[in-house]
């Protein structure tokens, strides 16, 4: 299931007609200090019983396809800790850019952990 629109799109992952999971990207027209403007992936979620089947990887490669079209690079941040999710998403290319107490808003931890902004290249 895909929701469109310009700048940014949202999918959900569907098996038996339960969502499964869950991701977006978000477009960031200006920087934001050390954060490049541009398109982020963010928010993908694997329900606890769904996870190490390849969904949140499927949910990636459909957004960096869709990214692809439109930029020839994708940002995502993480908390430094949240080694599933670094792990998946270095698979499919990304490499660290740097790390942070704050992207966009954002805080790990509420600023006791770094985050990892993280770039791939079409
Ligand atoms: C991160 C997340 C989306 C991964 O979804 P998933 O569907 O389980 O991921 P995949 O099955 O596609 O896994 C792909 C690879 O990522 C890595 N990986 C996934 N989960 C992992 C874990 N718990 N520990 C270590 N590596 C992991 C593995 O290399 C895996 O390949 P393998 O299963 O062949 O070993 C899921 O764990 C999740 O929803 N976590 C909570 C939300 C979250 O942290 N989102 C990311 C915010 S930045």
């Amino acid at each position: 299931m895909i929701a469109r629109s310009k700048d940014r799109v949202v999918l959900a992952a569907v098996s038996d007609d339960q969502v499964v999971g869950m991701a977006k990207t978000h477009f960031h027209e200006e920087p934001d200090g050390a954060a490049p403007a541009g398109h982020y992936l963010g928010g993908v979620v694997v329900g606890p019983k769904s996870r190490r089947l390849g969904i949140g990887s499927a949910l990636t490669r459909a957004r960096l396809e869709w990214i692809w079209t439109r930029s020839s690079t994708a940002y995502y941040f993480a908390n430094e800790h949240n080694t599933a999710s670094i792990q998946m998403h270095e698979a499919l290319g990304f490499q660290p850019r740097g790390r942070t107490k704050e992207i966009r808003g954002v805080r790990a931890d509420d600023g006791r952990a770094d985050l990892i902004l993280f770039e791939a290249s079409r």
